[in-house]
């Protein structure tokens, strides 16, 4: 049996072939991170198949992370092939004890390092353990065109973006009541961004980077995939009615949206905390949130 036969293996690159076929992952666009559990770190140990790279900087220093064996895909390759080629595309790394360093133990057999936006996965794993949703076992990045379509069309704010997506289908609030966080574009790969974004995953299970694409948690692949397909149709549907020329002023009002939390027993996010817009020049003509329906 090889490491790529493990079921969670298998897991991650179905998880893949789909992010592929949904055309988020242009090129090597997108990354996929996963926390093994220690039954999976167990049964890798068991192959006998891994042979420990050198501990290398991670850029960022992750604590609670000490020890734990992530699956993550490499930098720079792409999701197309992962099914085909998973040794080549992926990696499984162990985490230091101080929360400094990985080490490669499997994987990337014609050499290469894990994703560049490494540092913003292992940030937002952390910052998810920190705050005691220790069960957030996935965190999925991708490029879905929608999504980014849409960060020129509403300004990039966290309340904005979440009473506008929950506006378009239904099911909006009950997948993501906490809302959405947003932030301006920035590097990738940089520091920067990963601080910025595991700020807001402390709120939210998703972020959106302004044109370029989307974080999402989830405490499995199915749940963080999910949530970007449902993040993602609700992108579309805006794009799609003002596409057609048509205004989105019967979105699901407020008052709707409170009927749909007591139906499904959610609470939807009345804190987004702040009002401004945090980066004005990415407002575009077509924004027309409705203000005075927001609470
Ligand atoms: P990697 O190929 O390094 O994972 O980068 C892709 C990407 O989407 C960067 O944001
Ligand atoms: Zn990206």
């Amino acid at each position: 049996m090889k490491i790529y036969d493990l079921s969670f293996i298998q897991a991650f690159m179905y998880s893949c072939q789909d992010g592929w076929q949904q055309n988020w992952h242009e090129r090597n666009g997108g990354n996929l991170s996963y926390r093994m559990t220690d039954e999976e770190v167990r049964q890798v140990l068991c192959l006998n198949q891994t042979a420990p790279g050198a501990w290398t900087p991670i850029g960022v220093s992750v604590p609670l992370l000490a020890g734990q064996w992530y699956v993550v895909t490499g930098s720079g390759k792409y999701f197309r092939h992962v099914q085909h080629a998973p040794e080549d595309c992926l990696a499984i790394i162990e985490i230091d004890g101080k929360g400094e360093n990985y080490r490669i133990r499997w994987g990337l057999v014609h050499g290469g390092r894990p994703t560049s936006e490494l540092p913003s996965h292992l940030m937002n794993h952390e910052v998810k353990q920190r705050i005691g949703q220790t069960d957030i076992r996935v965190i999925y990045h991708s490029h879905p065109a929608n999504t980014i379509a849409l960060s020129f069309l509403l300004p990039p704010d966290d309340e904005v973006f979440s009473k506008t997506l929950w506006g378009m289908i239904s099911e909006c609030v009950v997948v993501f009541p906490d809302g959405i966080g947003v932030l301006p574009w920035m590097v990738p790969g940089s520091r920067e961004i990963a601080e910025a974004t595991s700020e807001l995953m402390s709120k939210y299970d998703v972020v959106i980077w302004c044109q370029h694409g989307i974080f999402c948690a989830g405490k499995d692949l199915d749940t963080a995939f999910g949530l970007t397909h449902t993040v993602e149709k609700a992108a579309e549907i805006f794009i799609k009615v003002r596409s057609a020329g048509g205004n989105t002023d019967n979105a699901i009002s407020m008052e709707n949206i409170h009927r749909l939390e007591k139906a499904f027993l959610v609470k939807a996010q009345d804190d987004f905390g702040h009002r401004q817009v945090r980066d004005i020049h990415t407002a575009g003509e077509g924004y027309s949130f409705r203000k005075g329906e927001e609470d």
